[in-house]
């Protein structure tokens, strides 16, 4: 049986260090990190992820701010928005909730965001300070981050050695998680849709990450015998179970039978997701540090 891998007790620890970080910012500047999440439309999953970001950036002493807008908000509004939190003295992390409504041309607000407020690394600045090895002066994206540290868990932080295999593409994802596992000296795989037997591909994999949103899509036989897996899917899936029209959470592995013969998995929930959130907070500490000119605290 796999060794099954906490991801609410990491998250606890990264959060402990980022409230203490955050006390000892506001004791010698005066000021708390500013956070802004900025979501539109009436998306019910987004809405439910967007307050638990707002929930524990209070908990961890941050000036929390949401801003809410209607699904037929413009383009034009969004970006001012975006404009005048860049502007803001107060706040130091801006995120807006993927995937905006269909309406939207998400990339040019994407870019909008100033780097140094840019919590989930999306800005070109950040990306491509990560592509080129730079992991100490910009952002990165919140959701890689956190299995990184989850991987280190299991396997410390130099991956010589190991083959890693990132299946999708994503820029939010599948791309910076690469780049990580490339930057701890693992031998990295991108596989995604277009890839020819992916099956064959995942069992080369000492390091199997999962981001496809596809519910049990990777099954026990796509898993090397004692391979860490790690599943970022976020699934709603029906629960009859749970009485008519119920649903739950589910990863995009198939946890029951991969579990039989990974050496480490996470679950779903309770796995990656809450270190997306953690990450999210220790991005905004740090950017925040970083604006009085202040040693950033390590995660
Ligand atoms: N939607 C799902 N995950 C994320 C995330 O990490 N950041 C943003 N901005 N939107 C998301």
């Amino acid at each position: 049986m796999a060794t099954i891998i906490d991801g609410k007790l990491a998250a606890a620890s990264v959060i402990e260090a980022v409230a203490s970080a955050s006390q000892d910012l506001e004791q010698d500047v005066g000021v708390k990190p500013g956070l802004a999440v900025v979501i539109v439309g009436n998306d019910p999953a987004s809405h439910a992820y967007v307050n638990s970001k707002s929930k524990m950036a209070k908990q961890c002493g941050f000036n929390s701010i949401q801003h809410s807008l209607p699904e037929e908000t413009t383009q034009e509004e969004l970006e001012c928005l975006v404009a005048e939190l860049n502007a803001d003295p107060a706040i130091h992390g801006i995120l807006v909730q993927l995937p905006l409504p269909k309406h939207f041309q998400s990339e040019p607000v994407i870019q909008s965001i100033a780097p140094e407020k840019d919590v989930d690394g999306l800005n070109v600045v950040n990306a491509g300070k990560l592509a080129t090895g730079d992991l100490a002066s910009g952002l990165i994206s919140c959701t890689p981050a956190g299995a990184l540290l989850l991987i280190n868990k299991i396997h410390g932080t130099d991956l010589s050695g190991l083959n890693a295999v990132v299946i999708g593409r994503s820029n939010l994802f599948g791309k910076p998680m690469g780049l990580l596992l490339l930057s701890s000296n693992a031998t990295v795989t991108m596989a995604h849709s277009r890839s020819k037997d992916l099956a064959a591909i995942c069992r080369h994999a000492d390091i199997l990450v999962a981001a496809v949103g596809r519910p049990h899509m990777v099954k026990a036989d796509w898993v090397k015998p004692g391979a860490t897996v790690i599943d970022v899917g976020i699934n709603r899936v029906p629960a009859p179970e749970k009485g008519e029209g119920g649903t739950r959470i589910t990863g995009d592995v198939d946890y029951r039978e991969c579990s039989e013969v990974a050496g480490a998995i996470t679950p779903v929930p309770g796995g990656v997701g809450p270190m997306t959130i953690a990450m999210l907070m220790a991005n905004t500490v740090v950017a925040a540090c970083r604006t009085f000119g202040r040693p950033t605290p390590k995660f």
